[in-house]
């Protein structure tokens, strides 16, 4: 049984967490597949919210196991905070047991994230993403398959702490680290997750050989991409499906589907052009903010808004090619007299249906747009029952003509069908197009 990605299709936080806890249900396996702890992905069940970073979203079945991949770059002592997190929660222990870690995946030390917090062009998380993957680029970094080796090597230990602390003073961190620092640190990765570290993409192969059901979780979105997004206003992993079988060890020949998770609107987090972007101080980019809860699920900062970019869309289904389209938050733009959505940009006077390369231009260009009429809001619990009540058949017919009309615009601009509708956080508040990869009755949590 093949594998089946699921993309941020945006700048991120489109809501890939809600939907791989709803496809969860159904699947034997998800699998991070890149960046690290600069992802938060939220599940909301009932009174119970979830935040996670480095988590797959899957981990809410209890039958489902959890594979942070090769292309990731993580954080133990992150990790140990979220597992004390959950071990909280379900009084469960999954590492070891259903969580595997690659053993090729880099280790995040905190020299990454002292360098990463100087960062003051890109506006990133500060966790030390972009260094980590620099060190693999540049072919010194620390993979957990490397940590037991490093640990009795002593001139590697005293080379690389001097090889940190030079590159800190580049940016002027007045912190030292010393080989001692670095044995310690080591000696306490592995005592916690050595029962955890595996070779992962040989384990998910045999798992597809048996049949098994794979969900591969995007993180950031393809925005945010470092070879297709917004340059130098990215992230520095590879977002989009085109990784998602590299980053897990497996091949792109067994993803099947892929589903762009896009909202209903735009934000974006941190830096960077953004052509559809609204004043955060009133209007509608203020209701998206207010009724959207559109702060960072990470660093907690203020997510900038705006109107649905299908420009970016686009580029974003030509890269990925999704099977289906989940557009999320169309809740939160309930009341709104009209609904504007970007079709084209106008660049220096000429209208272009592309999103340029260089940032120089991509900043200068406004966007152009076209216009729906609104409609009606809803309190959460009626978008709930209503999400309740299309169930048990009808889909996405049960919404009003002109949420219908807008998505049917988005269908038709973008060339993919919209397979859930988000009309609200919880995991019951969506809408699914009947037949569907998104049509079944979803269950009670299992934690
Ligand atoms: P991710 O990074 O793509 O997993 O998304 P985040 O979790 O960072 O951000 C999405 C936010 O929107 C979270 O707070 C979700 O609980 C919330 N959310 C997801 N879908 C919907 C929806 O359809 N409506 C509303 N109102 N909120 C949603
Ligand atoms: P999820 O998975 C939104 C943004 C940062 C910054 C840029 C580079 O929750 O959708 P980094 O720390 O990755 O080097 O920062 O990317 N960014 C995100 N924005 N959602 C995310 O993840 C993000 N991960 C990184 O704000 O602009
Ligand atoms: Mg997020």
């Amino acid at each position: 049984m093949p594998a089946t990605a699921i993309l941020g299709a945006q700048w991120g936080d489109e809501g890939k967490g809600k939907a791989i806890d709803q496809l969860a249900t159904f699947s034997d396996w998800a699998v991070r597949f890149q960046g690290g702890n600069n992802a938060g992905h939220t599940i909301v069940v009932g009174e119970t919210t979830l935040k996670l970073h480095l988590l797959p979203s899957g981990i809410t079945n209890n039958e489902c196991k959890l594979v942070l991949g090769c292309g990731m770059v993580i954080d133990p002592w992150v990790l140990d905070q979220e597992l004390e997190g959950w071990y909280s929660i379900t009084k469960e222990r999954p590492e070891g047991d259903r969580l595997f870690i690659s053993d090729r995946a880099s280790v995040i030390f905190p020299f990454h994230r002292f360098y990463d917090e100087a960062d003051k062009i890109i506006g990133t998380t500060g966790r030390g993403i972009g260094p980590t993957y620099r060190d693999r680029t540049e072919r010194v970094g620390i993979r957990f398959a490397d940590l037991k080796f490093l640990l009795n090597d002593k001139n590697r230990l005293s080379e690389t702490a001097e090889r940190m602390n030079k590159q800190l003073s580049t940016v002027d961190v007045k912190k030292e680290i010393t080989s001692d620092d670095l044995f310690s640190d080591i000696s306490w990765i592995l005592e916690r997750f050595s029962n955890s570290i595996r070779n992962t993409g040989k384990m998910l192969h045999s798992a597809l050989e048996d049949g098994d059901q794979i969900l591969l979780e995007g993180a950031q979105g393809s925005m945010l991409d470092i070879d297709q997004g917004t340059y130098p206003f990215v992230t520095s992993s590879i977002t989009g499906r085109a990784n998602a079988s590299h980053g897990s060890g497996i091949h792109p020949g067994q993803i099947s589907s892929c589903y762009g998770i896009s909202k209903a609107y735009t934000t974006r987090v941190g830096n960077g052009p953004f052509p559809t972007e609204l004043s955060l101080e009133e209007g509608p980019g203020k209701q998206m903010s207010k009724l959207g809860n559109e702060f960072g699920t990470t660093t907690g900062r203020p997510r900038r808004t705006g109107w649905l970019d299908l420009v970016a869309l686009k580029e974003s289904q030509r890269i990925n090619g999704y099977s289906g389209l989940v557009i999320t938050k169309v809740d939160v733009l309930g009341d709104l007299d009209e609904i504007l959505y970007c079709i084209s940009y106008s660049l220096d006077g000429k209208e272009i249906d592309f999103l340029p390369t260089a940032t120089e231009e991509l900043s200068r260009c406004k966007p152009i747009y076209r216009s729906l009429p609104g409609f009606q809001s809803r309190t959460s619990e009626e978008w709930i029952s209503l999400a309740n009540k299309s169930r048990k058949g009808q889909g996405i017919e049960i919404l009003p003509d002109s949420i219908r009309n807008y998505l049917k615009t988005i269908e038709d601009f973008v060339g993919v069908p919209v397979v859930s509708v988000g009309v609200g956080p919880d995991r019951l508040a969506s809408i699914a197009s009947p037949n569907g990869p998104f049509d079944f009755e979803i269950p009670e949590a299992t934690f």
